[in-house]
């Protein structure tokens, strides 16, 4: 009888540590994905599998971008943009740059609004 109770003890021990466990896995995963590093990583990903083609990596223009005459994203003429019209220019496009808005959500546009901005930072 008592040889039985602690096996009970044991399994219920046991039981709680797994889902105690699990529950944890679940946390961690779902707060991994809910921030995916503030700002940084996303719209830098972002930008670089949809602008890098003519801005290039930095935001100074690709060989391809030159060639179209891209302005330098780090220079004063595009920083003193105000985030209304850089937001514009992304969604809509200007010049030969396609327009956004169809292939991204409003909330990456702002990100990459605000990443054009992390650009001039950096220089
Ligand atoms: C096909 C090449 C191409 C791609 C891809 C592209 N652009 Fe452009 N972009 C241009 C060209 C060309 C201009 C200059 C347009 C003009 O002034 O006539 C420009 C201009 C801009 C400007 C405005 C600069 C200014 O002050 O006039 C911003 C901001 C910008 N691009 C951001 C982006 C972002 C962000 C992406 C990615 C979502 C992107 N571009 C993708 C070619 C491109």
């Amino acid at each position: 009888m008592t040889q039985d109770k602690a096996e009970h003890h044991v399994i219920f021990a046991s039981t709680i540590l797994l889902l105690l466990f699990v529950g944890l896995a679940l946390f961690v995963a779902s707060t991994a994905r809910a921030n995916p590093a503030p700002d940084g990583a996303a719209s830098s990903a972002t930008f670089r599998t949809k602008c890098a083609v003519c801005h290039g990596p930095d935001g100074g223009g690709s060989a391809t971008g030159k060639s179209m005459n891209v302005p330098d994203l780090r220079s004063e003429a595009v920083q003193k943009r105000p985030d209304a019209e850089l937001t514009q220019i992304i969604s809509d496009g200007k010049g030969g740059m396609p327009p956004f808005k169809s292939s991204l959500s409003e909330a990456q546009i702002h990100d990459l609004v605000n990443y054009v901005r992390s650009l001039r930072l950096k220089k």
